[in-house]
């Protein structure tokens, strides 16, 4: 499969959202990524429901929502209504991991866990086989524009290996830092899906970002 790139749309101009949604159903990229914060979980607030609907009304590419969020089961079905396709929650934030990952897929949306730098991959041991997506962050979550932190390549073999034993379907996205130079190494690492945020948003051509990352070979 080819990978996919998801641009975070965090990184884009807030005052001038449809010219940039525009810009990425036009460009080759994927999905659009969308980051949720609650100033609780992460030391940080983005947007919510208003803001997601929003896009949902112009974006003709699938909604990858990035739930940093303190207790997400209470608002798995506002998500879908909202127009989440994939809606993924953080493994420290969820005591009752199953149950949310069933209650996303009972909605009819695609499921992910996602994991902090300091989390290890073998937490994902017995909940895999039940993912869609895995996203390593390979920042701290809460800010665009970070430094990558170089052991999300040591995980991602990790996750790889652990995905190909257990015959889990699930796809490896990364979420920080991303740019050509790490979303390279990260493909060969055996990474699915790019997130970046700066990196296409702060570039002169956002279009020609998105179609370098999404030509890089592996
Ligand atoms: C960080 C967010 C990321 C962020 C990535 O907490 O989850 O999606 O937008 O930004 P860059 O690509 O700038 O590191
Ligand atoms: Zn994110």
């Amino acid at each position: 499969m080819a990978h996919l790139i998801a641009p975070s749309i965090l990184a884009a101009d807030f005052a001038n959202l449809q010219n940039d949604i525009e810009m990425i159903n036009n460009s080759e990229a994927d999905w659009f990524h969308v980051d949720v914060m609650d100033g609780v979980f992460v030391p940080n607030i983005s947007f919510g429901m208003p803001v997601i609907k929003a896009i949902k009304k112009h974006a003709t590419k699938p909604l990858d929502v990035h739930l940093m969020i303190v207790n997400p089961d209470k608002f798995i079905t506002n998500f879908k209504k909202v127009g989440a396709d994939i809606l993924t929650v953080h493994y420290e934030a969820c005591p009752h991991l199953h149950r949310t990952i069933q209650a996303i897929k009972n909605e009819g949306m695609q499921a992910g866990v996602s994991l902090n730098p300091h989390t290890p991959i073998a937490v994902l041991e017995d909940i895999v086989q039940d993912l869609d997506v895995v996203l390593l962050m390979s920042v701290n979550p809460g800010f665009g524009g970070q430094k990558f932190i170089e052991n999300t390549y040591k995980k991602v073999i990790q996750l790889r290996d652990l995905i190909d034993k257990s015959g889990s379907k699930a796809k490896i996205e990364i979420d920080g830092g991303v740019n050509e130079k790490t979303g390279a190494k990260l493909l060969v690492a055996g990474v699915d899906i790019l997130v970046a945020g700066s990196y296409v948003f702060k570039s002169e051509n956002p279009l020609k970002t998105i179609k370098l990352l999404k030509s890089l070979a592996f």
